[in-house]
């Protein structure tokens, strides 16, 4: 979604800004721009519809001096993608320049209030609206840019992370956030500034999160001011950033998502490393530990998350009611945040986000604040807004996910929520001690048993080729591997354009199977499982019908290949844990049929990173 990069010290700005953006880029935008503020009292600002690449084409040869600036992706909302739209936006003078990202709700009765006064507007957007008060507010109260900053977001309605520069005044930044995140990097007399640390991290390793509802107060050469809108002072907490920069290149990939789906091996690893002891006996996640008791006593366990993450609750659901006999609901935030949900203080809350930035699983969690129950966060991105706003919680730790398709924070949070099952049966003596050890010694197994996987990727690359021109997908699974196939469906969906719909593989016969022809293929996830008997009845159901069969089988099985158009073998596992190993071939067929019809694989159109607005 929209990114930001801000950039006040004794350097040129423009490369940092350039270079800040194009990290920005994995979130997902579709026009560019820059604003730059020099010594001699000019800004200049240039944007456009696009990629990064296309705003420095635009900006060969013209004036890109100043040592102050701010630049921006912009994913639209108000407005449709093009120049005017684009973000920086100026006021009606042209003094002052903003960028912004999130939604200003009541932007059209401010609109309407600033048209009385006069005032005209180029552009379509929301932002725009914001700065031109700005602007009405600093010239009529004739105050400083800080307050004419903090009286209009008074004003204002709505989720903010702003920049804001001013023409005659090179030695100050303001920005500000509500609901949108918003990083401050601390160099050498200089000053970062950007909607998450990725542009950061090749600069410095000193960050302060500006806090909701807070204004950062920058002067070039200064201390950094933080207030909120009331305009008391909030302490500085400098935090360290635990991000390198080999985390956000490719690696020799074509591609980041094949980066992440050949990393799964080595990010399951670091997920439980230090959780689950050498010889299975036990998994420690210090923040269920810690609260155990908020957890047994809980009268049920809630779980809001979107898309991916969604998938992996729909697992976790399963895992915890299976072993610790916990009744568990599974939530698209989206939809439980606007229902009214009953809610109680002996209920536990688990939010999953990978980028803890998700505003509808954010607006969730407060919510659940709200209502007193106890909130767990399972987040991958350190010091993300979720992350901060549960009360506890267990990070995935699988490093930066830039693709926009999710891959191995999928198998991150499956792991997690495998591990958070495991320690609560035991708290709760729920789960017998073979069952533990071998799901726990299987999730130690893992790393191995993906590998296996990953050594199929030029196979399934060839099967991939077969199926490029495919109109239509079905994915069905059961069981644990029903969240497993929606999230086949919507890897492929995603990236390759490919409409595609996951399904209990026993539903199909009340009313899915109607679509089933010689041209339809349907991946079947059918490892050896208790229900695996029913499932195979499922695929010949589907073949009756002449459908394509791709089969994702358990090693060594052979019954289904006569049935079967084409199979994957993976490696056995517990049950619970077969979806972590059958979501990698779903990944790779996914990849490999979108590279196979020229997507943009890493940004997909249409699709965000981090999805800040509802
Ligand atoms: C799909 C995908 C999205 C995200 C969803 C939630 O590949 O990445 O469906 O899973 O937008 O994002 P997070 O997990 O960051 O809250």
């Amino acid at each position: 979604m929209c990114g930001i990069v801000g950039y006040i010290g004794s350097r040129e700005a423009y490369p940092i800004l350039i270079n800040g953006l194009r990290r920005l880029e994995y979130r997902g935008y579709d026009s560019a721009g820059v604003a730059l503020v020099d010594g001699s009292g000019s800004l200049n600002v240039f944007k456009c519809k696009g990629k990064v690449a296309d705003l420095e084409k635009f900006t060969e040869g013209k004036d890109i001096s100043g040592t102050v600036g701010i630049a921006h992706t912009r994913w639209a909302t108000h407005g449709e993608p093009n120049d005017v739209n684009a973000h920086p936006h100026y006021s009606g003078s042209g003094n002052i320049a903003m960028i912004h990202n999130g939604i200003i709700e009541n932007y059209s009765v401010v609109r309407e209030a600033l048209s009385e006064h006069g005032f005209t507007f180029r552009s379509a957007t929301d932002t725009e609206v914001l700065v031109q008060l700005i602007e009405y507010i600093r010239d009529s109260n004739q105050c400083s840019l800080l307050e004419a900053v903090r009286t209009a977001l008074k004003q204002v309605v709505g989720a903010y992370a702003i920049v804001v520069v001013e023409k005659d005044n090179p030695d100050e930044v303001i920005a500000a956030r509500k609901s949108s995140p918003l990083v401050v990097g601390i160099g050498d007399g200089e000053y970062f500034l950007a909607s998450d640390a990725t542009p950061i991290v090749e600069y410095t390793d000193k960050v302060v999160y500006v806090g909701d509802g807070e204004i950062a107060h920058i002067r070039r050469g200064g201390e950094l001011k933080i207030v909120n809108l009331d305009n008391e002072e909030s302490e500085i907490d400098i935090r360290k950033l635990e991000l390198s920069i080999n985390q956000l290149e490719k690696g020799g990939y074509p591609h980041f998502m094949l980066k992440e789906i050949h990393e799964q091996p080595r990010t399951i690893v670091d997920c439980t490393r230090g959780r689950i002891s050498p010889d299975g006996r036990d998994v420690i996640l210090s923040g269920v530990i810690a609260n155990k008791d908020k957890f047994l006593g809980a009268r049920r366990i809630i779980i809001v998350a979107c898309g991916t993450s969604w998938h992996a609750a729909l697992i976790g659901e399963r895992a915890i009611e299976e072993m610790c006999r916990i009744p568990v609901e599974v939530e698209y935030s989206s939809e439980f945040r606007y229902k009214n949900p009953v809610l109680s203080p002996d209920d536990v809350v688990i939010a999953i986000s990978q980028s803890g930035e998700t505003a509808d699983t954010l607006a969730a969690v407060e919510l659940a604040r709200g209502a007193g129950a106890f909130i767990f966060g399972i987040c991958n991105v350190v010091g993300s807004s979720i992350a901060r706003a549960t009360d506890s919680g267990a990070y995935i730790h699988v490093g930066p996910e830039i693709g926009v398709a999710s891959t191995k924070a999928f198998t991150g949070q499956v792991t997690v929520l495998t591990m958070l099952a495991l320690a609560l049966a035991k708290e709760k003596g729920t789960i017998d001690r073979a069952k533990f050890e071998t799901v726990a010694r299987g999730l130690l197994d893992m790393p191995a048993l993906i590998d296996k996987v990953l050594a199929q990727d030029e196979k399934i690359r060839d099967l991939s080729k077969i199926f490029t021109y495919a109109h239509n997908f079905i994915y069905l699974g059961r069981g644990y591997n029903y969240p497993a196939a929606l999230e086949g469906a919507l890897k492929l969906k995603e990236i390759s354009y490919i409409h595609a719909e996951g399904y209990p593989a026993a539903e199909m016969k009340h009313g899915p199977i109607a679509l089933i022809d010689s041209e339809m293929p349907v991946v079947a996830i059918a490892p050896d499982d208790q229900i695996y008997e029913k499932t195979v009845s499922n695929i010949q159901e589907i073949k009756a019908r002449n459908g394509k069969i791709i089969a994702v089988v358990s090693e060594g099985n052979t019954a289904i290949h006569s049935m079967a158009d084409y199979c994957i073998e993976v490696p056995a596992t517990p049950e619970c844990l077969s979806p972590i190993v059958v979501s990698v071939p779903l990944q790779l067929l996914a990849y490999y049929i979108a590279v196979n019809k020229g997507r943009d694989v890493d940004q997909p159109r249409n699709l965000a990173k981090s999805v800040t607005v509802e």
